[in-house]
């Protein structure tokens, strides 16, 4: 569910036209909907607000889309958050995060990150080595403070996604072993300055189906209950994020199917008093967003058309980085057309430049003609690049009838800032 439709043959994103928006702010650029964001949010809070998930946090996943405003829009609604690095927990102090409603996830965080997250304050460290546990009792010792942890544990659960974005199986880099949970949970209430919170698992993304979830719970749920017999005491009980969306013809659960997976999950261990973390980013701000592209050509090759965009794959890499799919709609709707089958590509020096193979357009983009490219509010902006030099793209929310731009279109300035030619090149 979002809000892009067409209103006659024009394409809106709620009671604004995206032709405006283009025509204002140019192309490329991302388009964000508040109401989508809002409505995603509420929809999974409230999917869990019963019974056995009642008492839980939703950390949003900072990583799927990090623009301001869109933190700004989830905190408020009571969003905690999940981060990666120390450059997140920024955003979400800028924004006005509760720390206490701050995790902080990733297999390899640095000294400076954790002294900046103890500094801040978060609810938890999602710790995933023996290393890193070593490396939060140092840093916290030097700044005389006690550091929450929980520790991230790898369930060895076929999360059935891409290989890229699977993550809890014994072959990734991800979590401790089920198998060595224990002993790291023992070592850790053994050190002075860290105090073990909750236990924690993430095993991977755009999942399409409940059961991996149902497993990995299972799986936690019994450490969780060993754990507190050996007398840990586990407060939070955090199993990631990862529910999928519809790019194409996805089928995944609903919230309120994954919700009751996991209560369901939860059920053998109704006793133990924990409070439930999720950390989703894709399900909350994947529908919520589009990019917006202007086409430049139309060619004809030997064996295919190519629709040459502005928009390339340093824009939206997730078409070459996972072949992943995403529709491509046309802003504006022609009466009678048919379809057209091409490549659509952007000027990039790659083959792999590509943000749709072999795609049956509803219609046959002429130079000009502006497409929305689906479902690229996740993973869209956070993972553009400067590649060839080109500036990242403008981003713009929506409310009702209203837009702004919430991140400018970088200059050519901008991409150049910090660069310097040594004395030593002549
Ligand atoms: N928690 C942790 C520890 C994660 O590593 C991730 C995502 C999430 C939560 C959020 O997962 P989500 O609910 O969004 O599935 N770039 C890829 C996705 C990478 C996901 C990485 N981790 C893509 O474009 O599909």
């Amino acid at each position: 569910m979002h809000h892009f439709e067409y209103k006659v043959n024009e394409l809106y994103c709620e009671d604004v036209p995206i032709k405006k928006i283009a025509a204002e702010v140019g192309t490329p650029v991302y388009i964000y909907s508040h109401a989508t964001l809002e409505r995603h949010f509420r929809v999974f809070d409230e999917a869990l607000a019963q019974g056995r998930t009642k008492k839980h946090l939703i950390c949003y996943s900072v990583k799927a889309n990090s623009n301001l405003a869109v933190l700004r829009t989830l905190v408020a609604l009571g969003a905690g958050v999940d981060t990666v690095s120390r450059g997140e927990i920024y955003r979400a102090i800028k924004v006005g995060c509760d720390p206490k409603k701050i995790v902080f996830s990733g297999v390899g965080k640095r000294d400076d990150e954790i002294a900046y997250a103890l500094e801040v304050g978060i609810l938890a460290f999602n710790v995933e080595s023996h290393g890193e546990l070593e490396a939060i009792e140092r840093v916290a010792a030097s700044m005389n403070k006690k550091a929450p942890v929980s520790l991230r544990v790898n369930p060895d659960v076929d999360a059935e996604t891409h290989p890229y974005i699977s993550t809890g199986l014994k072959k990734n880099k991800f979590g401790i072993p089920v198998t060595r949970a224990r002993e790291e949970f023992a070592f850790a209430r053994q050190q002075p300055h860290l105090e073990v919170v909750g236990l924690d698992c993430h095993i991977g993304s755009q999942l399409t189906k409940p059961s991996p979830f149902r497993d990995a719970i299972a799986r936690l749920g019994e450490l969780t209950r060993s754990l507190i017999q050996d007398g840990v005491p586990i407060k939070l009980l955090d199993i990631g994020g990862g529910l999928g969306i519809s790019y194409n013809e996805e089928d995944p659960p609903s919230p309120a199917d994954y919700g009751a997976a996991i209560r369901e999950a939860l059920a053998a261990f109704e006793d133990l008093d924990l409070t439930l973390i999720c950390e989703p980013g894709r399900v909350i701000v994947g529908n919520a967003g589009v990019l917006v592209t202007k086409t430049l050509f139309l060619k004809q090759g030997e064996v295919k058309n190519f629709v040459i965009v502005d928009a390339a794959m340093n824009d939206l890499i997730r078409p070459a980085f996972y072949d992943s799919y995403h529709g491509i709609w046309p802003v504006v709707r022609k009466q009678g057309a048919s379809a057209f089958v091409a490549d659509v590509v952007g000027p990039i020096c790659e083959t792999s430049d590509f943000l749709a193979r072999d795609r049956a357009l509803t219609q046959q983009p002429a130079e000009g003609d502006l497409l929305a490219l689906m479902s690229a509010g996740a993973y869209g902006f956070t993972m553009s690049s400067n590649y060839n030099t080109r500036p990242r793209v403008a981003e713009v929310m929506v409310k009702g009838g209203e837009f702004a731009v919430v991140r400018k279109r970088e200059t050519l300035d901008d991409l150049l800032r910090g660069e310097e030619i040594p004395s030593f090149v002549k």
